[in-house]
């Protein structure tokens, strides 16, 4: 009997239950009126006498032993159960929320798309940049008062440096290491130092854009503008340039569309002009092309510049330009749908 009740004690030390039904069914095995423990008992009565205590002491454990195990097998399957109900697998699943892209860079996006399908393809060149590429070779002499129409970001330990204020400074850049023909863009963040309002920014973006051939004339950019135009506001799109000054074209102009919100008819967004102004340009003045390397006399070229802040006001009606960089997830959210 002594050795039953030790095989018994082992067994019950490493027995499992993984269900309830399970547990019940290990419960009915040992402790039941006829399970093996009760059992024991009842064959207790011929175990003899000098024996008796002996035996006696380990039924007992082997008694409590089984409950005490049962006891703790049911504690694992509640603790197992509440674990579970925390994972909900009934709930309904959550919807993935996907990333929008920046309007910025739908605009800009879909500034490049539309030059690119006449030819244009793109460039890239430093934010901070030297003042021969931002200025010098763009025709603004040392002490020009056009250099005064940007407010430039100088790094103080050495006034070469600056952040650039256009990205016309990449047109200098390409000019310098390419020949022509060349057609095309540059988009970028251009830096000035303005006190940040609802209308200007310290830092914002441009695209610029630039051709050069032989026999390039200002009708050539006129065409670009119109077609870039109509691509990006609609068909019905006019256009109209006014005569204007930069150091780095001439004749240099600036354009305006007729306003894509009332048509052209005057509403206060075009303060009633029926036109709104959308971007700089001209030809390459000889200067610039010699300056970078280029024969003025074989070649000659057109350059426009634009504000894609300016573009995407126009196309979205944000007024407020301090929106774009403050990265409110609801004022993004809403270019979701665009492309
Ligand atoms: N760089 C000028 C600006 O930042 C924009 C511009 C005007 C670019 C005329 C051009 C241009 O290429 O021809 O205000």
């Amino acid at each position: 009997m002594k050795d039953k009740i030790q095989a018994l004690l082992a067994e019950i030390d490493g027995l499992k239950a993984a269900s309830s039904v399970e547990l019940e069914a290990l419960r009915v095995k040992y402790l039941s009126k006829k399970g093996e423990v009760s059992v024991l008992f009842n064959d207790f009565r011929e175990v003899p006498n000098e024996l008796k205590r002996e035996v006696g002491q380990l039924l007992n454990e082997l008694k409590t032993r089984a409950q005490d195990k049962l006891t703790s097998l049911k504690d694992e399957l509640v603790a197992s159960a509440e674990q579970s109900e925390m994972l909900d697998l009934t709930r309904t699943a959550e919807p993935i929320m996907l990333g929008t892209r920046h309007p910025l860079s739908l605009v800009k996006n879909e500034i490049i798309d539309i030059f690119s399908r006449i030819g244009f393809t793109i460039a890239e060149g430093p934010e901070i940049e030297d003042d021969w590429h931002v200025f010098g070779a763009l025709n603004f002499p040392p002490e020009h008062p056009a250099r005064d129409m940007q407010d430039t970001f100088f790094i103080e330990q050495n006034p070469d440096v600056v952040l650039r204020t256009h990205t016309s400074s990449v047109q200098s850049r390409i000019m310098s290491v390419q020949k022509p023909p060349l057609r095309m863009v540059f988009p970028g963040r251009v830096y000035r130092n303005e006190a940040i309002s609802y209308r200007a920014h310290c830092f914002f973006h441009q695209v610029e854009g630039l051709y050069i051939d032989k026999d390039v004339s200002f009708a050539d950019l006129k065409q670009a503008l119109m077609y870039f135009a109509q691509e990006m506001f609609g068909p019905s799109t006019q256009i109209r340039l006014r005569p204007s000054y930069f150091p780095f074209t001439e004749p240099s102009a600036e354009m305006d569309i007729s306003c894509n919100l009332c048509g052209g008819k005057g509403c206060p967004f075009c303060k009633h002009t029926g036109w709104v102004e959308i971007l700089g340009c001209g030809m390459v003045d000889p200067n610039v092309l010699e300056n970078c390397g280029i024969d003025s006399k074989v070649y000659s070229g057109y350059a426009f510049g634009m504000g894609v802040e300016r573009i995407t006001n126009l196309k979205y009606q944000v007024k407020d330009l301090r929106l774009f960089s403050e990265n409110d997830v609801r004022f993004l959210r809403q270019f979701e749908s665009a492309y």
